[in-house]
């Protein structure tokens, strides 16, 4: 199975470019790589420097940069055309269930959503296919980047409402048309999930800057992907001033962030590089910034991190941990429903499948600590389920 690396962070920081300077670096060692852009504004062609058409993106398929690298930008109109031509109008189901309108969806030629689980379809196909020994995925601004990961999830959500089935016991709704393409598309998800929750396959990098603004964005996107069971590993912070710049007072600023950074990601590490005196595009430039970035290491190799979401015993009674970092108690609301625990964050939330011994097993307490949410259960019992937990 290849190794995936996720690359996010705000608008303009830096996230293609450092994405593709990995892709190379990892390429070096002799790996066969896969740069993949999930930005519907494609540039990845562009950072290397390709001499193409502006608006040619070598027709989504993988374009090779050199002998073990190849880039790819999803064509995602043409997939739609093509690919999911037959299998009815998913997308604009799937549209439903994200809220917008059937008729407004049908008008839309490409529609909010659709280029994430495409991207996902071939994230899924190129895992199982094991051509590519890593797959690095320039992701789309931090947002955008949280809906992809969400979309699985949204998925299974919407054809259980719909059709009062899990996915895959799904032969009572195959009759319907539309729901025979969100079974495909189900199935080609099939696993997806899980790939990139386990840390030892994929990880997430997030592309930030030494300024106050970008580091709150980058603290909710660390918090968010965490909650979603994805696993961060290495803070890049992009564009310092170097000495050169002159500037002493704003560089003395900027390097005050950094530590702060330091200590609020810890021990997560933070990569830093400077802001160069010219546009990075092209293979020279990119390697120059790779070299800065992972210098002598290996730029797949899994950094330290913090520990997913996790079930232990503390005196014994079952606890769940969530790191849930940079969150306070009056951030969040725990329900309990059926199998799941729903832990709700901002504007996020994220149903907690529970393990089979414990979904009969009432919550006893919840409350963070040190970044970590503990939810502890009596040992069950098969009592009444509490319907809301306050943390404390
Ligand atoms: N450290 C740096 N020094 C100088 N220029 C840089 C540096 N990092 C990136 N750039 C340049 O900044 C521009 C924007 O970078 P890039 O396209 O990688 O950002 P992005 O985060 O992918 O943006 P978007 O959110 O639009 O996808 C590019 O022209 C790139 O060459
Ligand atoms: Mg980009």
């Amino acid at each position: 199975m290849p190794r995936i690396l996720l690359f996010s962070g705000k608008g303009g920081v830096g996230k293609t470019t450092i994405a593709a300077a990995t892709g190379l670096a990892a390429a070096s060692t002799g790996r066969r790589v896969l740069v993949l852009s999930l930005d519907l504004a494609h540039s990845l062609s562009d950072a290397f420097g390709l001499e193409r058409s502006l608006f040619d993106h070598g027709e989504g398929r993988p374009t090779p940069i050199n002998e073990n690298l190849e880039i790819q930008e999803i064509d995602v109109q043409q997939e739609v055309e093509h690919r999911w031509h037959d299998s009815g109008n998913v997308f604009s189901l799937l549209l439903a269930a994200t809220g917008i309108q059937d008729a407004m969806a049908e008008d839309l030629v490409l529609m909010p959503g659709m280029e994430d689980l495409i991207t996902l379809l071939y994230l899924n196909q190129h895992a199982g296919e094991d051509n590519y020994d890593l797959i690095v995925i320039d992701c789309p601004p931090t947002g955008d980047s949280l809906r992809f990961i969400s979309m699985p999830k949204t998925l299974e959500w919407y054809v259980r409402k719909r059709y009062g089935v899990t996915p895959g016991h799904d032969s009572e709704i195959r009759s319907d048309a539309m729901a025979g393409g969100l079974v495909d598309m189900y199935r080609g998800l099939a696993g997806v999930d899980a790939l990139l929750q386990d840390p030892a396959q994929t990880s997430v990098r997030l592309v930030s800057a030494p300024e106050r603004m970008v580091v709150r964005e980058t603290q909710r996107a660390f918090m968010y992907f965490s909650l979603y069971g994805l696993v961060t590993d290495r803070i890049i912070v992009n564009r310092i001033l170097p000495e050169a710049a002159g500037l002493s007072s704003w560089r003395r600023t900027q390097a005050a962030v950094i530590r702060e950074m330091e200590e609020l990601f810890a021990p997560v590490p933070i990569s830093k590089i400077p802001f160069y005196g010219e546009e990075m595009v092209g293979v020279e430039r990119l390697n120059e910034l790779a070299k800065n970035l992972y210098g002598s290491s290996d730029p797949a190799a899994p950094g330290p991190s913090r520990p997913p979401f996790q079930l232990e015993v503390d005196r014994g009674r079952p606890v769940i941990t969530v790191p849930v970092p940079f969150t306070s108690r009056s951030d969040l609301t725990l329900h309990r429903e059926d199998r799941h625990v729903i832990v709700r964050i901002g504007s996020f939330k994220r149903h907690l499948p529970l393990p089979r011994e414990l979904v009969h097993a009432p919550v006893k307490s919840a409350k963070i600590q040190d970044g970590v949410l503990r939810i502890l259960f009596e040992i069950p019992d098969k009592t009444r389920e509490s319907d809301q937990v306050t943390p404390k």
